[in-house]
């Protein structure tokens, strides 16, 4: 079998169709021709906006709808009043938007787009991972859609510098990787910027943790404890810690460092800091951890920092420790104690030549709170356990679970029943919680 049918098989063992059934087969791929009609609309379209070049977008589109009515009228063809609305959106979306994804970008139930080569569109949408009925023409309309999206940031994709990340105007996060790189020609993926970003009650309510435990991470955010959100790729991590964020009091100077801004905070007296990547030259580059180091300069009551992955660990740990406590970030791993790990190695990155049992003690001292987040088989994202760093013991960091998530069975399709569950233990963290005038009920930790 060769490496694209075991990729393509790879993505069909999980993927549904809009209908929701089971994806089997790879879609016979028939090649759509273009109709004449399309065809001679585009071009008649392409003249006209040459025509008046100074349009805003919704100009253009107006421009677009009223020629083209006008147009395809006076070809007195045998589409529908249907047909030519749908043929209208099309040529409108190739032309103003992004080809056959600007539905999918427009659609609010969509969260994510992927595209694996022309005739591969998934989404997602609820959490379940489907097969889209949208497709491009051929390896190159894909490109076109890419350059699209990265010219206008001065970036740009070929053979030279096949991957790019960018963002779309929306705030919407996009990668790119085309051929050689990518075996199933050049693939997109996009992670919609969502409109409003979720709050605890959504949390709350979807069952992503329990009423108790969003009081316990609130009260944890006001008394200013060192919070790490822990969790794989796509699992909610940005989204919890949006909702961490928000419970930092509005009297408190916040400054933020992200990848690709994201968070959406309400608080006045924020500052928004986003890294660089480099030129075409390769220069320029500003990354993750020159942000933080310089965010110590500014003053900060608190930093929350979107994604730590390598250098910036150990400047975020020293941070933490010498007086900015209160911070917040995320990291990519599967459970508490592999965040720890993850980190040391991380730390390492920065290229300090550290002793292990130094960067552990800096760990175990900066670090109060890990909160891990995950996305369950049946597409729900939840946090599973709310763990507290007690400490050394020789040269192991103390972990201490408080919270956790408990499967008790799998529902109708597939869906996973359970409940989240309290350790029975008090935390280690409950004087500092006091001291900030938060009383926690004992009933909270009684063991269930
Ligand atoms: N608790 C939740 N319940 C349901 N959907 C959620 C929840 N948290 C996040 N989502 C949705 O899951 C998607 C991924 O969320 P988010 O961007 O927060 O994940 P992430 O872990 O930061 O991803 P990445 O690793 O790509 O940065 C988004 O569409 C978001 O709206
Ligand atoms: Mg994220």
């Amino acid at each position: 079998m060769s490496l694209l049918q075991r990729l393509n098989e790879k993505n069909l063992s999980t993927a549904l169709t809009q209908d929701g059934n089971p994806v089997t087969s790879k879609r016979e791929i028939v090649r759509p021709k273009e109709s004449e009609l399309k065809l001679s609309l585009q071009s008649h379209l392409i003249a006209e906006l040459k025509k008046n070049p100074n349009l805003s977008d919704d100009g253009q589109r107006e421009l677009i709808e009223v020629e083209s009515m006008k147009f395809l009228n006076d070809k007195n063809d045998r589409l529908t009043y249907e047909g030519k609305v749908e043929l209208i959106r099309t040529v409108s979306n190739e032309l103003i938007g992004y080809g056959p994804i600007t539905s999918l970008l427009n659609d609010p139930e969509v969260s994510e787009i992927m595209v694996n080569g022309p005739f591969q569109i998934y989404i997602e949408k609820n959490g379940k991972l489907l097969l889209s009925d949208q497709y491009f023409r051929d390896d190159e309309h894909v490109l076109q859609v890419i350059e699209k999206i990265v010219s206008p940031l001065g970036r740009r994709i070929d053979e030279s510098s096949p991957m790019v990340d960018a963002r779309l105007p929306d705030g919407s996060r996009v990668n790119a990787i085309i051929p050689p790189l990518s075996l199933v020609g050049p693939a997109i993926t996009i992670r919609k910027f969502p409109q409003n970003r979720l709050q605890i009650d959504d949390l709350i309510r979807f069952g992503s943790l329990s009423d108790e435990m969003a009081k316990f991470l609130e009260a944890c955010v006001k008394a200013r404890l060192n919070i790490f959100i822990s969790g794989g790729t796509g699992s909610g991590k940005t989204s919890l810690l949006n909702v961490l964020s928000s419970f930092i009091p509005a009297d408190e100077r916040i400054v933020t460092i992200e990848d690709a801004a994201e968070l959406q905070l309400l608080q006045d007296h924020i500052v928004s800091l986003e890294t660089r990547p480099p030129n075409i030259e390769g220069k320029g580059a500003i990354s993750i951890r020159d942000l933080v180091r310089n965010s110590l300069r500014m003053r900060p009551d608190r930093i929350v920092i979107g994604e730590v992955r390598s250098g910036e660990a150990l400047d975020m740990l020293q941070a933490m420790n010498t007086g900015h406590d209160g911070s917040l970030a995320t990291g990519h791993s599967n459970s508490p104690r592999e965040m720890l790990s993850r980190l040391e190695t991380m730390v390492l990155m920065a290229g300090m030549d550290l002793p292990i049992r130094a960067i552990r003690e800096q760990m175990a001292g900066a670090i109060d709170l890990i909160i891990q987040q995950s996305r369950l088989k049946d597409g729900s994202r939840k946090v599973v356990n709310i763990t507290e760093v007690i400490g050394m013991e020789g040269d192991t960091i103390v972990l201490q679970d408080l919270f956790s998530f408990r499967q008790t069975g799998t529902g109708e399709n597939g869906k996973i029943i359970g409940k989240h569950v309290s350790a029975g233990i008090r935390p280690y963290c409950s004087e500092k919680l006091e001291q900030y005038g938060f009383e926690l009920p004992a009933d909270w930790f009684n063991g269930e």
